[in-house]
Protein backbone atom coordinates (compact mmCIF):
# COMPACT_ATOMS: atom_id res chain seq x y z
CA UNK A 1 0.00 0.00 0.00
CA UNK A 2 1.17 3.39 -1.36
CA UNK A 3 1.40 5.58 1.93
CA UNK A 4 1.47 9.41 1.97
CA UNK A 5 4.20 10.59 3.93
CA UNK A 6 3.00 14.04 3.90
CA UNK A 7 -0.29 13.00 5.62
CA UNK A 8 1.75 11.81 8.98
CA UNK A 9 3.18 15.57 9.62
CA UNK A 10 1.61 18.39 10.96
CA UNK A 11 1.94 22.02 10.32
CA UNK A 12 2.95 23.62 13.94
CA UNK A 13 3.74 27.06 14.54
CA UNK A 14 7.78 27.63 15.82
CA UNK A 15 9.10 30.91 15.65
CA UNK A 16 7.05 34.16 16.66
CA UNK A 17 7.35 37.42 14.00
CA UNK A 18 9.89 39.10 16.70
CA UNK A 19 12.14 36.41 15.91
CA UNK A 20 11.94 36.26 12.50
CA UNK A 21 12.20 40.41 12.01
CA UNK A 22 15.52 39.60 14.20
CA UNK A 23 16.79 36.83 12.08
CA UNK A 24 16.60 39.18 9.20
CA UNK A 25 17.40 42.73 10.19
CA UNK A 26 20.45 40.89 12.00
CA UNK A 27 21.50 38.69 8.74
CA UNK A 28 21.08 42.04 5.86
CA UNK A 29 22.50 44.44 8.69
CA UNK A 30 25.70 42.03 8.46
CA UNK A 31 25.86 42.00 4.77
CA UNK A 32 26.21 45.62 4.62
CA UNK A 33 28.37 46.37 7.41
CA UNK A 34 30.55 43.53 6.05
CA UNK A 35 30.91 45.09 2.43
CA UNK A 36 31.24 48.61 4.03
CA UNK A 37 33.70 47.79 6.66
CA UNK A 38 35.73 46.25 3.94
CA UNK A 39 35.45 49.59 1.88
CA UNK A 40 36.17 51.83 5.32
CA UNK A 41 39.25 49.28 5.59
CA UNK A 42 40.49 49.47 2.03
CA UNK A 43 38.58 51.89 -0.23
CA UNK A 44 38.71 50.39 -3.39
CA UNK A 45 37.75 53.40 -5.55
CA UNK A 46 39.93 56.38 -6.62
CA UNK A 47 40.14 58.40 -3.66
CA UNK A 48 40.43 61.44 -5.83
CA UNK A 49 36.80 61.72 -6.70
CA UNK A 50 36.30 62.16 -2.68
CA UNK A 51 34.37 65.11 -2.21
CA UNK A 52 34.04 65.91 -5.66
CA UNK A 53 31.38 64.36 -8.05
CA UNK A 54 30.36 61.66 -5.24
CA UNK A 55 31.79 60.95 -1.50
CA UNK A 56 32.11 57.15 -1.41
CA UNK A 57 33.87 57.11 1.84
CA UNK A 58 31.31 59.48 3.85
CA UNK A 59 28.55 57.24 1.72
CA UNK A 60 30.19 53.97 3.10
CA UNK A 61 30.38 55.41 6.58
CA UNK A 62 27.01 56.58 6.50
CA UNK A 63 25.64 53.03 5.40
CA UNK A 64 27.60 51.47 7.88
CA UNK A 65 25.95 53.35 10.81
CA UNK A 66 22.95 52.71 9.37
CA UNK A 67 23.67 49.20 9.63
CA UNK A 68 25.27 49.70 12.52
CA UNK A 69 22.01 50.93 14.88
CA UNK A 70 19.54 48.44 13.19
CA UNK A 71 22.28 45.70 14.35
CA UNK A 72 21.87 47.01 17.67
CA UNK A 73 18.22 47.70 17.31
CA UNK A 74 18.26 43.78 16.50
CA UNK A 75 20.39 42.45 19.45
CA UNK A 76 18.09 44.19 21.63
CA UNK A 77 15.29 42.64 20.14
CA UNK A 78 17.05 39.39 20.42
CA UNK A 79 18.30 39.93 24.35
CA UNK A 80 14.57 40.49 24.94
CA UNK A 81 13.53 37.10 23.07
CA UNK A 82 16.09 34.64 24.79
CA UNK A 83 14.19 35.60 28.39
CA UNK A 84 10.61 36.52 27.53
CA UNK A 85 10.17 34.55 23.94
CA UNK A 86 8.33 31.20 23.10
CA UNK A 87 9.79 27.69 24.50
CA UNK A 88 11.97 27.37 21.45
CA UNK A 89 12.83 31.13 21.23
CA UNK A 90 15.13 30.90 25.12
CA UNK A 91 18.06 30.77 26.40
CA UNK A 92 17.41 27.34 28.25
CA UNK A 93 15.99 25.84 25.00
CA UNK A 94 19.84 26.42 23.02
CA UNK A 95 22.55 25.95 26.03
CA UNK A 96 23.46 22.06 26.96
CA UNK A 97 22.54 22.75 30.54
CA UNK A 98 20.41 19.88 31.10
CA UNK A 99 19.94 16.16 30.41
CA UNK A 100 17.66 16.30 27.20
CA UNK A 101 19.90 19.21 25.88
CA UNK A 102 23.26 17.53 26.35
CA UNK A 103 21.39 14.34 24.84
CA UNK A 104 20.63 16.74 21.74
CA UNK A 105 23.64 17.76 21.68
CA UNK A 106 25.95 14.49 21.50
CA UNK A 107 23.18 13.27 18.96
CA UNK A 108 23.36 16.44 16.76
CA UNK A 109 27.18 15.52 16.37
CA UNK A 110 26.74 11.95 15.23
CA UNK A 111 24.54 13.16 12.87
CA UNK A 112 27.05 15.96 11.59
CA UNK A 113 30.31 13.66 11.65
CA UNK A 114 27.86 11.09 9.81
CA UNK A 115 28.12 8.82 12.45
CA UNK A 116 24.46 8.27 12.55
CA UNK A 117 21.71 8.83 10.62
CA UNK A 118 19.47 9.09 13.59
CA UNK A 119 17.91 12.64 13.73
CA UNK A 120 15.73 14.03 16.72
CA UNK A 121 13.33 15.67 15.30
CA UNK A 122 13.14 18.44 17.86
CA UNK A 123 11.12 21.31 17.78
CA UNK A 124 13.66 24.41 18.06
CA UNK A 125 17.25 25.02 17.35
CA UNK A 126 18.99 21.75 17.74
CA UNK A 127 21.96 22.49 20.85
CA UNK A 128 25.10 22.49 18.44
CA UNK A 129 23.20 25.37 16.77
CA UNK A 130 21.64 26.98 19.60
CA UNK A 131 25.15 27.31 21.02
CA UNK A 132 26.78 28.96 18.09
CA UNK A 133 24.07 31.50 17.89
CA UNK A 134 24.67 32.49 21.24
CA UNK A 135 28.65 32.76 20.87
CA UNK A 136 27.40 34.73 17.52
CA UNK A 137 24.97 37.47 19.93
CA UNK A 138 28.09 37.74 21.90
CA UNK A 139 30.25 38.71 19.07
CA UNK A 140 27.95 41.11 18.47
CA UNK A 141 27.61 42.53 21.55
CA UNK A 142 31.74 43.18 21.25
CA UNK A 143 31.12 44.68 17.80
CA UNK A 144 28.46 46.98 19.57
CA UNK A 145 30.97 47.93 22.31
CA UNK A 146 34.04 48.35 19.76
CA UNK A 147 31.58 50.27 17.14
CA UNK A 148 30.16 52.85 19.53
CA UNK A 149 33.31 53.37 20.96
CA UNK A 150 34.73 54.13 17.62
CA UNK A 151 31.97 56.28 16.72
CA UNK A 152 31.05 58.43 19.79
CA UNK A 153 34.56 58.18 21.69
CA UNK A 154 33.81 61.87 23.10
CA UNK A 155 30.64 61.11 25.03
CA UNK A 156 32.08 60.56 28.76
CA UNK A 157 31.15 56.99 29.65
CA UNK A 158 32.22 55.41 26.09
CA UNK A 159 35.64 56.96 26.09
CA UNK A 160 36.25 55.26 30.12
CA UNK A 161 34.86 52.18 29.22
CA UNK A 162 36.77 51.89 25.93
CA UNK A 163 39.70 52.95 27.13
CA UNK A 164 39.82 50.75 30.14
CA UNK A 165 39.01 47.79 27.95
CA UNK A 166 41.20 48.84 24.81
CA UNK A 167 43.24 51.64 25.59
CA UNK A 168 43.35 53.30 22.49
CA UNK A 169 41.04 53.79 19.29
CA UNK A 170 43.37 51.95 17.11
CA UNK A 171 43.47 48.42 19.34
CA UNK A 172 39.47 49.01 19.37
CA UNK A 173 39.24 49.15 15.79
CA UNK A 174 41.62 45.67 15.05
CA UNK A 175 39.49 43.85 17.79
CA UNK A 176 36.30 45.18 15.62
CA UNK A 177 37.95 44.25 12.52
CA UNK A 178 38.77 40.34 13.78
CA UNK A 179 35.91 39.60 15.16
CA UNK A 180 34.25 40.42 11.46
CA UNK A 181 35.64 37.03 10.37
CA UNK A 182 34.24 35.16 13.10
CA UNK A 183 30.32 36.71 10.98
CA UNK A 184 31.71 35.80 7.84
CA UNK A 185 33.12 32.03 8.48
CA UNK A 186 29.62 31.83 10.55
CA UNK A 187 27.66 32.97 8.04
CA UNK A 188 29.21 30.19 5.24
CA UNK A 189 28.74 27.72 8.21
CA UNK A 190 25.19 28.42 8.75
CA UNK A 191 24.00 28.71 4.94
CA UNK A 192 25.51 25.28 4.54
CA UNK A 193 23.98 23.11 7.42
CA UNK A 194 20.86 24.91 6.80
CA UNK A 195 20.39 23.77 3.36
CA UNK A 196 22.00 20.26 4.37
CA UNK A 197 19.15 20.29 7.15
CA UNK A 198 16.73 21.02 4.70
CA UNK A 199 17.61 18.81 1.78
CA UNK A 200 17.83 15.72 4.40
CA UNK A 201 14.64 16.50 6.93
CA UNK A 202 11.29 17.02 6.12
CA UNK A 203 10.45 20.07 8.54
CA UNK A 204 10.75 22.12 6.11
CA UNK A 205 13.83 24.42 8.19
CA UNK A 206 14.46 26.97 5.87
CA UNK A 207 10.97 28.19 4.83
CA UNK A 208 10.43 28.32 8.72
CA UNK A 209 12.64 31.31 9.03
CA UNK A 210 9.95 33.11 6.64
CA UNK A 211 7.36 31.70 7.86
CA UNK A 212 7.21 30.32 11.54
CA UNK A 213 6.27 27.46 10.97
CA UNK A 214 7.73 23.81 11.35
CA UNK A 215 6.46 20.61 10.53
CA UNK A 216 6.37 17.99 12.84
CA UNK A 217 5.52 14.20 13.30
CA UNK A 218 1.59 14.12 13.96
CA UNK A 219 1.28 12.46 17.26
C1 LIG B 1 28.88 42.47 12.30
C2 LIG B 1 28.94 43.78 12.48
C3 LIG B 1 30.05 44.68 11.99
C4 LIG B 1 31.04 44.44 11.08
C5 LIG B 1 31.32 43.15 10.31
C6 LIG B 1 31.85 45.64 11.00
C7 LIG B 1 32.99 45.79 10.21
C8 LIG B 1 33.82 46.88 10.21
C9 LIG B 1 35.10 46.98 9.56
C10 LIG B 1 35.74 45.88 8.75
C11 LIG B 1 35.58 48.22 9.79
C12 LIG B 1 36.91 48.77 9.29
C13 LIG B 1 37.93 48.66 10.42
C14 LIG B 1 39.29 48.44 9.85
O1 LIG B 1 40.00 49.39 9.57
O2 LIG B 1 39.63 47.30 9.66
C15 LIG B 1 34.64 48.93 10.59
C16 LIG B 1 34.79 50.22 11.03
C17 LIG B 1 33.90 50.86 11.85
N1 LIG B 1 32.71 50.36 12.34
FE1 LIG B 1 32.01 48.48 12.07
N2 LIG B 1 31.31 46.59 11.82
C18 LIG B 1 30.21 46.04 12.45
C19 LIG B 1 29.39 46.64 13.37
C20 LIG B 1 29.49 47.97 13.74
C21 LIG B 1 28.59 48.61 14.66
C22 LIG B 1 27.40 47.96 15.38
C23 LIG B 1 29.00 49.90 14.76
C24 LIG B 1 28.34 50.96 15.60
C25 LIG B 1 27.72 51.94 15.08
C26 LIG B 1 30.19 50.06 13.93
C27 LIG B 1 30.93 51.22 13.80
C28 LIG B 1 32.12 51.32 13.12
C29 LIG B 1 32.95 52.49 13.12
C30 LIG B 1 32.66 53.80 13.87
C31 LIG B 1 34.06 52.22 12.33
C32 LIG B 1 35.25 53.16 12.04
C33 LIG B 1 34.92 53.99 10.85
C34 LIG B 1 36.07 54.89 10.50
O3 LIG B 1 37.13 54.81 11.12
O4 LIG B 1 35.90 55.67 9.55
N3 LIG B 1 30.45 48.86 13.31
N4 LIG B 1 33.57 48.11 10.86
C1 LIG C 1 19.70 33.46 2.85
C2 LIG C 1 20.28 33.53 4.01
C3 LIG C 1 19.82 32.82 5.27
C4 LIG C 1 18.92 31.80 5.47
C5 LIG C 1 18.09 31.05 4.44
C6 LIG C 1 18.92 31.51 6.88
C7 LIG C 1 18.14 30.54 7.48
C8 LIG C 1 18.07 30.31 8.83
C9 LIG C 1 17.30 29.27 9.47
C10 LIG C 1 16.47 28.24 8.71
C11 LIG C 1 17.44 29.38 10.79
C12 LIG C 1 16.87 28.44 11.87
C13 LIG C 1 17.90 27.33 11.99
C14 LIG C 1 17.79 26.47 13.21
O1 LIG C 1 16.71 26.10 13.64
O2 LIG C 1 18.87 26.22 13.81
C15 LIG C 1 18.32 30.50 11.05
C16 LIG C 1 18.69 30.96 12.29
C17 LIG C 1 19.67 31.91 12.49
N1 LIG C 1 20.40 32.58 11.52
FE1 LIG C 1 20.09 32.47 9.53
N2 LIG C 1 19.80 32.36 7.52
C18 LIG C 1 20.37 33.16 6.56
C19 LIG C 1 21.34 34.12 6.77
C20 LIG C 1 21.91 34.40 7.98
C21 LIG C 1 23.03 35.28 8.18
C22 LIG C 1 23.77 36.05 7.07
C23 LIG C 1 23.27 35.32 9.50
C24 LIG C 1 24.33 36.08 10.25
C25 LIG C 1 25.59 36.08 9.89
C26 LIG C 1 22.30 34.46 10.15
C27 LIG C 1 22.23 34.25 11.51
C28 LIG C 1 21.30 33.42 12.13
C29 LIG C 1 21.13 33.32 13.56
C30 LIG C 1 21.94 34.09 14.62
C31 LIG C 1 20.10 32.40 13.77
C32 LIG C 1 19.50 31.98 15.12
C33 LIG C 1 18.17 32.66 15.30
C34 LIG C 1 17.83 32.71 16.76
O3 LIG C 1 18.39 33.58 17.45
O4 LIG C 1 17.04 31.91 17.24
N3 LIG C 1 21.50 33.91 9.20
N4 LIG C 1 18.69 31.05 9.84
Amino acid sequence: MEVNQMALYEKKYCWSLLLRIWHWTFALSIVALVITGFYIHFPWTNTLIEGSASWPMARARFIHFVAGYAFSCAIFLRAYLYIFGNTQERISDILPINKRNIKNLGETLLLYTYTTDEHNGRFGHNVLAGSSYLLTFCAAIAMIGTGFFLLFPEVGFISSWGGALFQTQATARFVHHIIMWWFMIFAVIHLYLCIWNDIRFPEGLISSIFTGVKFTHKK
